[in-house]
């Protein structure tokens, strides 16, 4: 199926409020991961290209966007979200069949995207700065001020999502923007870009390059013209990236993925834990950065709680994405052979059980069943490395030392959640654990626009979402006044 009537080209880049071709004139072809089969094409980026994106957010940030009062700011972004709502339907289907997500779960994607939105343009005029304590006769004051030109690079799991989140926060703190979306998820950001457009921001203020990740990240993360780079991928593009800001010398956020760890303790109510023990990790076919890939179970439920694990993962069935599939397929080929690989490497261990593939799944799409691994040593490869698909493994212990040593056993440190009715227990593990959210009696999965988030160890630093992403998208500015007595 081919894409066709789309109401903006996305095989052009969106640059200074104008869409225009690449500037080597080459196109990327985007596959529907459900079919394996081209329906359209994007832009394919050059340095050159990044180039002209910059220097349009540097005119925009000297010129009419960067002169907005903070409320003008935040009316544009409030029309944004409703034009997001607006186009909601669209939007999802689009995601839908660039990335292969579920629709239903891509219609929660829009509502992220125009809640983030909301969120931001609700918090821009409500950014602002202290006045401090200090020597009789003198006045301190803090002003948060937008960095100037702001580098997005983002993934293709929840492209919606992760614009919503970094583009937000940039935007309402004053920032111009240029984005870098995935080369396998840009039809939304595009389709963004049509919307900002519509919603009348000044131009330049969002740009979008599409592109590889080598030729437009590298040229994007390397540019001197940006003032802050933010980064949603995997650690060894992160590791490049936090390079090439070190030698402009500019902040970074890196938000790396994990190995995030789901502990049950022996007194939990099971009827209420298992579906989210599976489903957090699920979502998106488990191509989530805070994926509850690890569950660690208290030896007293453990064989109780791998046979109900196993049960639902019987029923479960991939197929294609628009048919609302417990999960769709993963995004590329090539993301089917390295989870398919993982799978491989686990020859040793035990299958507890696997799920199915519909038998509607065109052959050509990039389906893996839903797998799950009992009894997994912590130090096995597929409990240390982050699989980015429908694979997880169970890991019993003993007690809450054990717990603790085995959650913090990795290099990530993203997200953890904790199933106990104990109050204690709660807030010792959840002190003890060395992430940057904890979940207790839930798992938000990384959810929720309010909730800061981030990483420690490997999974990356700095915060995202909330308040939080708005301070790190300003510089702090100290004002001494000696005014005398
Ligand atoms: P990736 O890190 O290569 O891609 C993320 C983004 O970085 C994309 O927009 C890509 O075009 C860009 N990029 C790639 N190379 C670049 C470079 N040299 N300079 C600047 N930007 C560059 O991730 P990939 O290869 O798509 O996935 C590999 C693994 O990474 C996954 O299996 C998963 O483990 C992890 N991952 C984690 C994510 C998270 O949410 N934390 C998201 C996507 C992937
Ligand atoms: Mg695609």
């Amino acid at each position: 199926m081919k894409l066709r009537d789309l109401w903006f080209d996305p095989s052009h880049l969106y640059i200074g409020g104008t869409w225009r071709p690449a500037a080597g004139g080459d196109t990327i072809g985007v596959t529907d991961p459900s079919t394996g089969e081209e329906i359209t094409r994007i832009a394919r980026g050059l340095p050159e290209d990044v180039d002209a994106a910059v220097a349009a957010a540097h005119e925009a940030f000297a010129g009419e966007w960067g002169a907005l009062d903070a409320a003008e700011r935040g009316r544009l972004m409030m029309r944004l979200s409703e034009l997001v709502k607006a186009r909601g339907d669209t939007l999802a289907m689009l995601e839908c069949l660039d990335v292969g997500k579920p629709l239903n779960q891509c219609h929660g994607d829009v509502k992220q995207l125009a809640r983030y939105l909301e969120f931001y343009a609700g918090a821009a005029d409500k950014l602002h700065g202290e006045t401090i304590p200090y020597q009789r006769g003198y006045t301190v004051m803090t002003l948060r001020e937008p960095h100037g030109v702001t580098g997005h690079i983002v993934p293709w799991n929840y492209p919606m999502q992760i614009v919503g989140r970094s583009i937000g926060a940039s935007l309402a703190a004053g920032n111009a923007c240029v984005l870098k979306p995935a080369e396998d998820a840009s039809l939304s950001s595009l389709a963004l870009a049509s919307l900002v457009e519509e919603a009348g921001f000044p131009k330049g203020a969002y740009n979008v390059v599409t592109g590889f990740g080598g030729e437009v990240g590298a040229a994007l993360s390397e540019h001197p013209g940006l003032h802050h780079v933010s980064f949603t991928g995997s650690v060894g593009v992160g590791r490049m990236i936090q390079t090439a800001a070190a030698k402009n010398v500019v902040p970074v956020t890196l938000e790396l993925g994990g190995k995030s760890p789901h502990i049950v303790f022996d007194d939990v109510d099971l009827d209420d834990a298992l579906p989210t023990l599976v489903g957090a990790c699920m979502q998106a076919a488990g191509q989530t950065c805070s994926a509850a890939s690890r569950v660690l179970v208290q030896r007293g439920v453990y064989e109780e709680v791998v046979r109900r694990m196993a049960a639902i993962y019987e029923t479960m069935v991939a197929g294609p994405a628009p048919d609302n599939h417990n999960l769709g397929p993963l995004v590329s080929a090539k993301q089917k052979q390295t989870v398919e690989g993982y799978i491989a490497k686990g020859g040793d261990l035990t299958i507890a059980a696997r799920g199915k593939i519909a038998d509607t799944a065109p052959k050509g799409g990039f389906y893996v069943r839903p797998t799950l691994f009992r009894d997994v040593d912590p130090d096995h490869p597929l409990a240390q490395e982050e699989i980015f698909g429908p694979v997880q493994v169970v890991i019993p212990f003993e007690d809450e030392a054990d717990a603790i040593r085995i959650a913090n056993g990795t290099e990530y440190g993203l997200v953890a959640g904790i199933w106990t009715r104990d109050g204690g227990r709660q807030m010792r593990l959840a002190r003890k654990l060395d992430v940057g959210q904890v979940f207790v009696n839930n798992y938000g999965a990384g959810g929720g626009v309010e909730l800061p988030f981030g990483g420690v160890g490997k999974s990356g630093h700095g915060r995202e979402k909330g308040f939080e992403a708005l301070y790190a998208f300003t510089r702090l500015k100290t004002i001494v006044l000696r005014h005398g007595d």
